[in-house]
């Protein structure tokens, strides 16, 4: 059987493992999550979007005797559901015009994940809305911009990049994706320790380790944490995940961690975006299949990058369980009031604004800090007001255009109308 990711001609489907099926769990999520929120306004009746697997893969795998689907045609069958979900109770149709990119740098994985697209009821869609590209992703990405910027107004997309290490997606392709359309989001893979490991002092002397911000400094401070297999990793990884969130172009960014019992290392999927909202969503899937990942961090606020306080709690890996959510209301209730305090030095700041500042330095939801800040506004830690500067009713949700302030600045401040 072909080992891995490989889809030779005539040869049985790759066994899947644990993780790989984990990690398409989330994408199929976040697609439904994500379609439900784009189309939430029922008076909208077009949506233009592409969808681009750049490391496609050949379209299927084998598991306890049954198959079981790539990345693309998870994408290929969100779209449909979505279609029908989405028009189900509309009274005005909504016409969901999905493009298709999926791209491979192997001959036979195209080849056999066109047979799968066919076998799977979606072979009249080829070379319509669907173009299956040999070629490496990057030769492809500036073809695939060009015809986004082209093709959609607003650009909207969603890049699946899921090569298998972490030298095929560059920097400067993920900072394109960002600085050439306006609604991009990518989900990509990269395998961290995969990187880690094999860093020698002369790495740094290297483009390809370069473009992650990996210098002699980097190099130094890692050989020295190394030994400490479990701490001293997690550090080091997490200035690396600082560093590609900082050279992506993206403002927010949500690293999750992934274990490969075969390759006994971590893998990193991460979810890049410029809208906190898509930030939020992809959260929220993350704490319903709370068993499956693994957030590296605690789960209030703090910087992605070193942080010492991962040493000193040796409590640094959060799995997205009932004892992670009662201690990551605890520690918001405590760190929100400074995080607002900061804010509002100038005068009131809206609540959406709060959720931007610490939107990548939580594993909290929108709806776990509204109902952290309803809490403060009981206890008058701090004051709420309603966009028009009416003090809010206790018990009326907390809108993102609230206004936060705090009760000691009173409302010396002129407000902002
Ligand atoms: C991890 S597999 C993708 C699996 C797929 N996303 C799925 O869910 O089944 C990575 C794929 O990327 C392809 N590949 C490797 N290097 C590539 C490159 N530079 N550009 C595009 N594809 C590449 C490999 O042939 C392989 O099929």
């Amino acid at each position: 059987m072909p080992h891995g990711f490989q889809w030779p001609r005539n040869a049985p489907f790759p066994e899947i493992e644990d993780h790989t099926l984990r990690k398409l769990e989330v994408l199929r999520k976040y697609l439904d999550v994500y379609f439900d929120t784009v189309a939430q306004n029922p008076r909208m009746d077009r949506l233009n979007i592409t969808l681009v697997d750049g490391f496609c893969g050949g379209g299927a795998y084998q598991r306890d005797n049954g198959v079981k689907y790539g990345s693309p045609i998870i994408l290929l069958k969100a779209v449909r559901a979505a279609r029908e979900r989405l028009n189900a109770n509309r009274e005005k149709r909504l016409e969901l015009n999905a493009r298709f990119v999926f791209v491979d740098a192997q001959c036979d994985h195209v080849a056999s994940l066109e047979e799968q697209i066919r076998q799977a009821g979606f072979g009249d869609q080829i070379g319509r809305n669907i173009s299956m590209v040999h070629g490496t992703f990057t030769d492809e990405l500036p073809g695939i911009l060009d015809g986004i910027r082209h093709g959609q107004r607003a650009g909207r997309s969603i890049f699946v990049l899921d090569q298998c290490g972490w030298s095929d997606v560059p920097m400067s392709a993920v900072h394109s994706i960002f600085t050439s359309l306006q609604r991009p989001e990518v989900v990509m893979t990269f395998a961290i320790d995969g990187l880690l490991n094999y860093l020698r002092e002369e790495s740094s002397a290297l483009a390809q380790y370069r473009q992650f911000g990996i210098d002699d400094d980097f190099i130094a401070e890692w050989n020295a944490r190394k030994s400490d297999e479990a701490l001293g990793r997690l550090v080091t990884q997490r200035v690396l995940m600082t560093n590609i969130h900082q050279l992506s172009g993206a403002a927010f960014f949500t690293p999750f961690m992934l274990w490969s019992i075969t390759d006994n290392r971590w893998m990193m999927m991460a979810h890049l975006s410029n809208h906190q909202a898509a930030r939020d969503k992809m959260l929220g899937v993350h704490w319903d299949s709370h068993n499956s990942f693994r957030h590296v961090g605690k789960g209030s606020l703090f910087f992605l990058g070193f942080d010492t306080r991962l040493i000193e709690s040796k409590d640094a890996l959060f799995n997205f369980g009932e004892q992670d959510l009662a201690t990551m209301n605890r520690e918001l209730c405590e760190v929100l009031p400074g995080e607002i305090e900061k804010l509002t030095k100038n005068g009131p700041v809206e609540v959406k604004a709060l959720l931007e500042q610490i939107g990548n330095r939580t594993a909290a939801r929108n709806q776990d800090i509204f109902r952290n800040i309803e809490d403060l506004a009981g206890r008058k830690e701090i004051t709420l007001l309603s966009r028009d500067g009416a003090q809010r009713r206790q018990g009326s949700q907390v809108k993102l255009t609230d206004q936060l302030i705090l009760p000691t600045q009173g409302l010396l401040f002129p407000f902002p109308r």
